[in-house]
């Protein structure tokens, strides 16, 4: 149920515009307040008199007509929001606040909010899959918003693909689901790691290892949906940063250490990046010429970022990660002990379904306090849950 929730849905000029009508109905008796805004555009395909009727409270439409209240109606709205909701979204009302562009009531009352904001996206399916609309909806998803995807199929302008309006009940079940989902980390800071790191050689050439992102960006987004400030410090990846996170984005190892040193203000570290252990001793400034000779590189000691964490920390809980080939157990257990942490992650990378790269991972969980507990085949995302629970028992 959503009692007592107070919804802005604002509603954009797309064919789909009708559809909201059957969304505020349904939010009502979800038990919600719902408050419209009402694009320009939008009047043109539904009246705001259906709006009014059916949100029972006055739809705001224009941002210069008399105020109904002595409040400055846009930021009332903003303040008052526990959720916005925009249904349709259209390529426009996505370009201008991906933009920063705030030129009518809605788009102004968006951008005052800090309440979360939901987009329901439709349009015409070359429209969606044009570049510019992605790389906004890309921008948007970085600074927080969040995306209810369109479906696919028959699209009122005759074209046949992806751009069709989520139905009314899979809108509120998002809203639902956002409401629902219990926060245990709320009010806490936790800062990940994740990716590879790179060590440059010379200009055009660098060592680095097979790390994708995957688990630590998985650790990020759902320590973010259980309500933490996340920090997530990453090497290159090809992942987009998860939803609502602080990113900082690193190259080489001694640049992971100086920004986890930056961040140790946090109720817990997860280290699930692949930092490289070792650097190119001399840099070559120029290209290194290839000889027919056999040729040997110098390398020099990276600093161990998670034992120097491990022992400098005070109130943090300490996890980190151990990627092994062979003895598994044994190496993992030397790094629980020798880098000072709460408990650590085996993960035997040799295994089918686990370690760099894959969608999934075999796990093994090692506690300071001596327990054991080894896990099947599962999702990163389950097994970014089973760590952040783990957390969530030890804070
Ligand atoms: O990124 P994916 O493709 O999803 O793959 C996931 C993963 C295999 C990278 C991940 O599950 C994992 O095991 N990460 C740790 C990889 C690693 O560097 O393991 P390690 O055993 O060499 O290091 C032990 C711990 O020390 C790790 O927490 C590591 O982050 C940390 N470390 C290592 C070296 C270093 N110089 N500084 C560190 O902090």
């Amino acid at each position: 149920m959503l009692t007592g929730k107070n919804i802005v849905l604002g509603v954009t000029g797309g064919i789909a515009a009708y559809k909201a009508a059957d969304v505020v109905s349904r939010l009502k008796k979800q038990g919600a307040n719902v408050y419209v805004i009402m694009t320009e555009n939008s009047t043109q395909f539904v009246s705001a008199l259906t709006f009014q009727s059916l949100s029972q409270n006055y739809v705001v439409t224009d941002m210069f007509e008399d105020p109904k209240t002595w409040d400055v109606e846009h930021i009332s709205l903003a303040k008052r929001a526990d959720l916005f909701l925009i249904v349709p979204a259209t390529a426009n009302i996505i370009g201008k606040i991906a933009n920063g562009i705030a030129d009518d009531m809605l788009t102004t009352t968006v951008m005052a909010t800090i309440a979360p904001v939901f987009f329901a996206l439709a349009m015409n399916t070359k429209m969606y899959e044009n570049p510019i609309f992605q790389s906004n909806v890309k921008r948007l998803e970085h600074f927080g918003y969040h995306m209810i995807l369109p479906g696919a199929g028959r699209l009122a302008c005759g074209d046949v693909g992806a751009g069709k309006l989520a139905e009314p009940e899979v809108i509120v079940q998002a809203v639902l689901d956002h409401f629902n989902t219990p926060k245990p980390l709320l009010g806490k800071k936790v800062l990940v790691t994740a990716g590879p790191t790179r060590e440059a050689i010379d200009p055009v050439r660098y060592i680095t290892n097979h790390s994708s992102g995957k688990m630590g960006y998985a650790i990020a987004t759902e320590a973010h949906k259980m309500g933490a400030e996340v920090i997530l410090v990453s090497g290159p990846t090809q992942l987009s940063p998860p939803n609502g996170v602080k990113f900082v984005s690193v190259e080489s190892t001694a640049d992971m250490y100086q920004a986890v040193m930056e961040n140790l203000d946090v109720d817990a570290i997860i280290k699930a990046a692949a930092p490289a252990d070792y650097r190119i001793s001399i840099y070559s400034e120029e290209k290194i010429k290839k000889s027919d000779e056999e040729m040997l590189l110098k390398l020099a000691k990276n600093p161990d970022i998670l034992k120097e964490v491990g022992k400098l920390k005070t109130h943090q809980i300490l996890v980190g990660f151990a990627a092994e080939t062979h003895n598994v157990e044994v190496y993992a257990k030397k790094k629980l002990v020798e880098k000072n942490l709460d408990f650590i992650v085996a993960n035997d990378v040799t295994k089918e379904g686990a370690g760099f790269n894959g969608d999934t991972n075999v796990v093994t969980l090692f506690d300071k306090d001596g327990s054991k507990t080894a896990f099947d085949c599962l999702e990163k995302s389950e097994v970014a849950k089973i760590i952040l629970e783990k957390v969530i028992s030890k804070m």
